[in-house]
């Protein structure tokens, strides 16, 4: 761990339950007055959007509504969209849905700034000036991408998801609800609980962790674990809602700085190209790289067991322990699931093995470096 870091974090942050209706008041503190308000097809016929939109009415802020941000967004559909949007006069976007719809919003922001296509932006830094200013209203407790500078897209030509990070893609201001997560349903809660989990895991285990950013991904974990499986059974549980909102968001500012790793970088293939829910390519991994990544670990595996309550004699005793730990989590979540039983082939997996390369910017935060040859064995364990 370093004690040396940088952290920027210009979101403006309002947690709690409610805090979606302080909307109009974060919209005229930005000097905004004509918002679009993004979100998916089918949140985009909910009374809770309606709602929204009428109380922006209401407080003298008529806003548009956009319903096409799709999950795990094609980059070339956030661009056609972006060339719609371009000339109407928005001043705002305001990003209402999960992580994918806030991605979408990310992208908008950007194709508002410049006429390049997103895949030149891929990478770290890249996007060359501030789009749109954006308030994000996550309605699950999962990406994180509230606060993160982080935005992925699916190039379907290559058979791949990619990210783009920059300062200019981080939201000004984040109105986290837990209220809004109430109607998920319960596979949902645990996809979305499961990526807010291994976020934590996983930038916490980073090359690039600080001393801040593992104290956001250990209280993200502490979060997420005891709540998740009860936020699954019962889904109107406001205090394991709350928990698990809070989880994602510390999971977020985590990752902003330390980022994702292996487990992201080799869950972008089945994505990308399979259509595999993000959280859950994410789960049927994380076993296989964990026992890949952790011997790689050091003293960490030890902070790791201790946020997920078990304990150990050495590391390797430790590892075993942190193991089954998740796995009764993910048994219990119903999520135990293979690669084989998503559709995947085994002759698909040295493709992915050799697509998930592409991911270099997560691939560089892992502990242990991953060759094609280390993902192909870890994509045929989870096969
Ligand atoms: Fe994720």
């Amino acid at each position: 761990m370093t004690y040396s870091f940088d952290m920027l974090c210009p979101t403006r942050i309002a947690f709690g339950c409610g805090k979606a209706q302080e909307a109009p008041e974060e919209i005229r503190r930005l000097g905004a007055s004509r918002p679009l308000v993004v979100t998916g097809p089918r949140l985009g016929k909910s009374a809770m959007a309606a709602e929204f939109l009428a109380a922006l009415e209401k407080a003298g802020i008529p806003g548009e509504l956009f319903t096409g941000a799709e999950p795990e967004p094609p980059a070339a559909l956030v661009e056609e969209a972006g060339r719609n949007i371009h000339d109407k006069g928005f001043d705002l976007l305001i990003g209402l849905g999960g992580g994918s719809t806030m991605d979408f919003t990310k992208g908008l922001s950007v194709c508002a700034a410049t006429e390049q296509p997103l895949r030149e932006f891929v990478g770290q830094g890249l996007v060359p000036a501030k789009g749109l200013p954006m308030i994000m209203i996550p309605t699950t407790a999962g990406s994180g991408s509230e606060v993160s500078p982080v935005a992925v897209f699916s190039f379907p030509d290559e058979g791949v998801k990619l990210g783009l990070s920059s300062p200019f893609l981080t939201p000004d201001a984040a109105l986290v609800d837990p209220l809004l997560t109430v109607g998920l349903p319960p596979t949902t809660t645990a996809y979305t609980g499961m990526d807010a989990l291994i976020h934590g895991l996983e930038s916490y285990l980073s090359r690039r962790s600080n001393a801040m950013s593992e104290l956001f991904s250990l209280s993200a974990v502490a979060e997420i674990l005891p709540w998740l499986e009860k936020a699954v059974k019962n889904g109107s549980d406001i205090e394991a809602r709350t928990h698990l909102s809070l989880g994602s968001l510390l999971a977020g500012l985590a990752f902003s700085m330390a980022g994702t790793a292996a487990i992201h970088a080799l869950a972008y293939p089945p994505g990308g190209t399979f259509h595999v829910p993000h959280g859950l390519a994410n789960t049927v991994l994380m076993k296989s790289v964990l026992q890949f990544t952790l011997p790689w670990c050091g003293k960490k595996t030890e902070g790791l067991a201790r946020a997920l309550g078990v304990d150990g004699a050495d590391d390797a005793e430790r590892a075993e322990e942190i193991f089954d730990r998740l796995q009764r989590l993910v048994e219990a979540l119903g999520c135990d699931i293979r690669l084989r039983e998503l559709a995947i082939a085994e002759e698909d997996l040295p493709k992915m093995a050799k697509a998930c390369l592409k991911e270099a910017r997560l691939l560089a935060n892992n502990p242990r470096p991953v060759t094609e040859s280390d993902a192909l064995a870890i994509y045929r364990r989870a096969w």
